[in-house]
């Protein structure tokens, strides 16, 4: 089928941000929305994120006047009569998708694809609910749309034959990497994102570290393009609330209920960036410097990081009587601690990537110790985050159950490990995809932290996966790709 006008409705980002791509690749878009004021809203959704590429010289003002004019607004659903494609990017309520869904089925030529961008809803409850339930499929966008390279295809049992090649196909148009799955609550990426968001939540309540200290972590220390509060804030508090309570209601797996920081930003109206404030307000002060003082330190165990000499070529010296003793390890440092004379002095340090430092201060480690700690590891070039000494710190308590979902998810059968690689590159701007994460990693390392992590925390799904467990006792250390 050739699609060559699209309606889509709802535009708010995404739907703002969906018809954009559509009409940059050269389709007629009529965007639906339901009163004059969400319309106005929505097109200056598209004005903006048009002028932002205008202006950085991505497109020229004729290109970009070309794209407006492809893009009709209207409010009235009647007006998608003839369109070859509707996508559909109202809010995450199933009976208002289902009745919408009934509505287009009524209102569009029988050959016409009705698609939902849902991030986790059933797309086969909204077929269903149709008289062309083969035509009715998922074809879900990533925040923000214009950017991010990915779109999963969702079909159901009773998708059509040929509707999935036919959109991945017209995504292959938008410039986008399709990647088709079936109808799984979360699809591939909300499944395996959204428990590593909420856990991030579940980290910043326990205090194990400051929200900057973790979005450092993960940006700086881990490569991801965001930390899990910034893109918190820019998928929308609501939304990601939202898709935790459909995974799990589908699974009941308490790392995907909505931590309460969660709901109660939610509650406050704090939702991100759509309302000018959510993990981050509109005007952040600009940090304050930490002053440095005089610092001794010393090296307690082996330097695996070659600190010891990054610090001396810096001027410092160790010392038999230092401020801080630093212990390098991925493992809580509390009986380390215990065995000095003065445990006060010891700080965990554990470095991540080539420009983070995670320093664990135990219980007794003393506010002076973990001062100097975090000035030495800014004189190494290293970004300092303090954080409690718990099993995994951050970074490894954030990853590796994020791995190993991604384990779990190959071994049901579900998906691809080169599309599970794929979609969390696409689709969350990731450097490297879980599986090829692992293969850094190697599968020994994260199979042994995550036994830590189980022991420590006591939840179930933090215990390593059979598949996973099995590769490591085998002695494999890669996973094998057919
Ligand atoms: N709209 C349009 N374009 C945008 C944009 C927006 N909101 N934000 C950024 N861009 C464009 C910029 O214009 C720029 O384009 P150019 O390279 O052609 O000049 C490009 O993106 C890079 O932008 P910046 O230089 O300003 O900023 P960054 O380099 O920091 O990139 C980012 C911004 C692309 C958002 C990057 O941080 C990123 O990839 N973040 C991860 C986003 C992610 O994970 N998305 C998926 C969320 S999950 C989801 O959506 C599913 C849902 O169901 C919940």
């Amino acid at each position: 089928m050739a699609f060559e006008t699209v309606g889509v409705v709802g535009l708010g980002t995404m739907g703002a941000g969906i018809a954009e791509v559509f009409a940059r690749a050269g389709l007629r878009v009529i965007g639906v929305e339901a009163d004059a004021e969400a319309l106005a809203r929505g097109r200056g959704h598209v004005e903006r994120s048009t002028a932002r590429a205008a202006d950085r010289g991505k497109l020229t003002a004729g290109q970009r006047a070309e794209i407006l004019g492809r893009i009709t607004l209207t409010t009235s659903r009647e007006d998608l009569r003839e369109v070859d494609l509707v996508i559909e990017a109202i809010p995450e309520v199933l009976d208002h998708k289902v009745s919408l869904f009934q509505d287009l089925d009524r209102i569009c030529k029988p050959e016409t694809v009705l698609a939902t961008n849902t991030s986790s809803l059933p797309v086969t409850a909204v077929a269903a609910a149709t008289g062309r339930p083969g035509r009715v499929i998922g074809m879900h966008f990533f925040n923000p749309a214009p950017v991010m390279r990915l779109v999963e295809v969702v079909s159901t049992v009773v998708t059509a034959p040929g509707v999935t090649a036919e959109i991945s196909e017209l995504a292959g148009r938008l410039g986008k990497t399709a990647v088709s799955v079936g109808d799984r609550a979360g699809f591939v990426v909300n499944r395996l994102l959204l428990p590593y968001l909420n856990h991030a939540a579940v980290l910043l309540e326990l205090g194990i570290a400051t929200r900057d200290g973790i979005d450092d972590a993960m940006r700086l220390g881990v490569g991801l393009p965001m930390g899990p509060f910034a893109l918190l804030d820019l998928i929308g508090l609501d939304t990601a609330y939202e898709v935790m309570e459909v995974l799990f209601d589908e699974t009941r797996d308490r790392r995907h209920a909505p931590s309460p920081l969660l709901r109660e930003l939610v509650t406050a109206g704090l939702l991100g960036r759509k309302s000018g404030h959510g993990f981050y307000g509109p005007q952040e002060p600009p940090k304050e410097p930490e002053k440095s003082t005089v610092i001794t330190f010393a090296i307690d165990g082996p330097d695996v990081h070659g600190l010891g000499e990054r610090l001396r070529a810096a001027g410092f010296r160790p010392s038999d009587d230092p401020d801080t003793v630093l212990h390098c390890t991925d493992r809580p440092v509390i009986e380390h601690a215990v065995r000095l004379s003065d445990p006060a002095r010891l700080v965990g340090l554990h470095v991540v990537g080539d420009k983070v430092a995670e320093l664990a201060g135990t219980a007794l480690t003393s506010p002076r110790a973990a001062k100097a700690a975090r000035d030495l590891m800014r004189v190494a070039g290293l970004t300092p985050v303090s954080c409690k000494d718990r099993a995994g710190f951050v970074t490894d308590a954030l990853l590796f159950p994020y791995l190993n979902d991604a384990v779990r998810m190959y071994d049901s059968g579900y998906a691809s490990m080169a599309d599970i690689d794929a979609a969390m590159r696409l689709g969350c701007g990731y450097p490297a995809g879980p599986f090829e994460m692992l293969g850094y990693l190697g599968l020994a390392k994260v199979r042994d932290g995550l036994r830590a992590l189980y022991a420590e925390y006591r939840e179930p799904a933090f215990a390593p996966a059979p598949l996973l467990d099995q590769l490591v006792t085998a002695g494999v250390s890669e996973f094998p790709r057919s």
